[in-house]
């Protein structure tokens, strides 16, 4: 979407994978979807390094709002949850450098039975949005007409649009066309929406990961050349720094999705984050691929005896050469030595390269001319970056 926003894939925090619909404010007076809860994640985004990295959208996932709307039918927070009202916590959150992010849904409810945003309302909650001073909007669809996504997505948006503040729009309708084997128009959404969900709600395991990995495998001529400015292809949170993924995993989760130019919304715990997996979502590096301006969605190149070798061009160019990414994913475990052309990575033979270990950072390796690139597998997903070397 051309709106001047997400130029490259959106950075942020969103609630729903660690805390989920937890409403219960008695029982769990720290972990309930409330005012409390995102106040606490600001200060941590903004002084604990996460917003220098570039993470700086602070997303409310589903419910936060009262269960009905007040009597001149507009949305409201939950009171006892939200007792300041959402502009109050705008203003907190932009004061900390921050940007402020909110979830509805189109339909009658939202996906855990909130009020969701009625045809008729589509106009007046835009309005409401952007009087609560929201940089930010997730917007799902599990009660929406699936005949009318199309018009309702683009009538919603263009609302956003009218009212005049720049509005992120993150739509998650092909997701629940994908599902229903129903042919998507990507081409069409890119114009529409800054970013949109195609395929399965991630969980915190691993599984659910390498499912949605898989996914974009099988599908990617058909979805990833529709990334770049402002349309992002979002395979869903990080759970990085959850229970599941171990400090290896959680390293292939942050590779897929920097080749991946997708949104980098992360969803874990950060008063209570591990140093190791904060390490991960902080690397400067992933990170910088993720956020390069050319904006290319990698691709799987080619598979070598069950390694996945994936490729990303990056912007950055040495002596006329391009700087790319590559990721290689062992999913075979097959030895842990392994040797591959320039040419099998998409390098230009005729030069030489330095192969820099994006997570090691330490194991940097001259590649000359003609020569083959051998090493060796410390994990099952390694990530190189190929930066061409001076003359
Ligand atoms: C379905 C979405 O895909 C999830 O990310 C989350 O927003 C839930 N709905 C909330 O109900």
């Amino acid at each position: 979407l051309d709106n001047g926003l997400a130029i490259t894939p959106p950075m942020g925090w969103i609630s729903w994978l660690k805390f989920g619909c937890n409403t219960d404010c008695e029982a769990y007076p720290d972990n309930c979807i409330s005012d409390k809860l995102f106040r606490k994640m600001a200060d941590i985004m903004s002084s604990e390094g996460y917003l220098d990295a570039g993470y700086q959208y602070l997303i409310i996932d589903d419910c936060w709002m009262a269960e009905y709307r007040d009597n001149k039918d507009q949305l409201q927070p939950d009171p006892k949850r939200f007792p300041n009202g959402m502009k109050d916590l705008a203003d907190y959150i932009h004061s900390k450098g921050l940007k402020f992010g909110i979830y509805e849904a189109i339909g009658n409810y939202t996906c855990s039975g909130y009020p969701g945003i009625t045809l008729e309302n589509l106009e007046k909650d835009a309005k409401t949005f952007a009087e609560w001073d929201i940089d930010y909007i997730k917007v799902d669809g599990c009660y929406a007409n699936k005949k009318n996504y199309k018009k309702t997505y683009t009538d919603f948006g263009k609302f956003l649009n009218n009212t005049g503040k720049p509005i992120v729009y993150s739509c998650s309708y092909p997701y629940y066309l994908e599902k229903a084997e129903q042919r998507v128009d990507y081409s069409y959404i890119t114009n529409i929406c800054n970013l949109w969900r195609n395929w399965n709600d991630i969980e915190d395991s691993y599984s659910s990961m390498i499912n949605i990995i898989n996914w974009y495998s099988m599908h990617q001529e058909r979805i990833l050349s529709y990334s770049g400015f402002g349309s992002w292809n979002d395979p869903d949170m990080l759970i990085i720094g959850n229970d599941d993924l171990s400090v290896k995993q959680s390293q292939t989760q942050m590779a897929f999705w920097a080749m991946l130019s997708a949104p980098l919304i992360m969803s874990a715990d950060l008063r209570t984050i591990r140093p190791e997996f904060k390490e991960i979502l902080l690397n400067e590096d992933a990170i910088a691929i993720n956020q390069d301006m050319l904006g290319y969605s990698g691709f799987l190149m080619k598979s070598i005896l069950g390694v996945d070798i994936w490729v990303k061009p990056l912007a950055v160019i040495v002596n006329d050469f391009p700087t790319f990414a590559v990721l290689f994913y062992n999913k075979n475990f097959i030895g842990n030595v392994f040797t591959v052309s320039l040419l099998d990575v998409g390098a230009y033979i005729i030069h030489s390269y330095t192969a820099y270990d994006v997570f090691e950072k330490s194991n940097n390796q001259l590649v000359l001319p003609n020569e083959n690139f051998t090493f060796s597998f410390t994990s099952e997903m390694m990530l190189y970056k190929f930066i061409p070397n001076g003359d």
